[in-house]
């Protein structure tokens, strides 16, 4: 599974990307807000610190608009994926971006058959957003098994990636992996908790109390052996 970071903050990127496990970066309208900078700068420096995808949303809604907004997002540079809306406009505004070459993330996907036309419009990623399906007290995981039903029974149609947003928790990250979705886009907060569990904390804890009893450090020893 890939890991995206879902944030515009060019630190938190720039911290997270230095682990080796970031494999690109979504942001929103509401996100670019947030850093109070200007969107095509932001952009440019998220691309420049992650080599893999990085998704950068139109605000127009009309076809053209969303296209040209698109050609221009696309000239910032090569790793950009056009973000555009799940509408009628913007499956027409997939499809033509596609053709001109552009990856196309497809966002605000809330159901399977969306989820079916945006592979149909060529889509690179359909973003299915689970977290605000759970907060209206439906099972935004059972989104992510329908689609991934549906695009595993088209293997030499669709290529459209599965790519898990909104997501609130670890379980949400597990379990879209154990159904074998293609991408995760974690919040910074969310991805630092993956690695966390009390039992390691306190493993190591112990590891290295009895260690310290030891008087030893490995460097020392292996300096004395040579
Ligand atoms: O970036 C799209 C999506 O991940 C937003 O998540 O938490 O605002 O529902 P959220």
């Amino acid at each position: 599974m890939k890991f995206f970071v879902d944030t515009a903050d060019i630190d938190e990127i720039r911290d997270l990307a230095a682990t080796g496990l970031l494999d690109g970066v979504t942001t929103n309208p509401s996100l670019i807000a947030k850093t109070g900078r200007p969107f095509l700068d932001v952009i440019a420096d998220v691309c420049a610190a992650v080599p893999g995808p990085v998704s950068a949303e139109v605000t127009a809604t009309d076809v053209d608009g969303m296209v040209a907004e698109g050609k221009r997002l696309a000239e910032i540079a090569d790793n950009v994926a056009i973000k555009v809306p799940l509408t009628w406009d913007g499956l027409k505004a997939c499809r033509q971006l596609r053709d001109l070459g552009a990856m196309v993330n497809v966002t605000l996907c809330f159901a399977p058959a969306q989820a079916l036309l945006a592979a149909k419009a060529g889509a690179t990623f359909i973003s299915p957003f689970i977290g605000r399906l759970d907060d209206l007290g439906q099972n935004g995981m059972n989104l992510i098994a329908d689609i991934c039903e549906i695009y595993r029974a088209y293997p030499d149609t669709i290529q459209t990636e599965v790519l898990v947003a909104s997501i609130r928790s670890p379980l949400h990250v597990t379990e879209a992996a154990k159904l074998g979705a293609h991408v995760a886009t974690i919040p910074p907060k969310v991805l630092r908790q993956l690695a966390q569990h009390p039992l390691t904390d306190k493993g190591l804890a112990a590891f290295l109390e009895d260690w310290r009893k030891t008087g030893q450090t490995i460097l020392q020893e292996a300096q004395a052996a040579e």
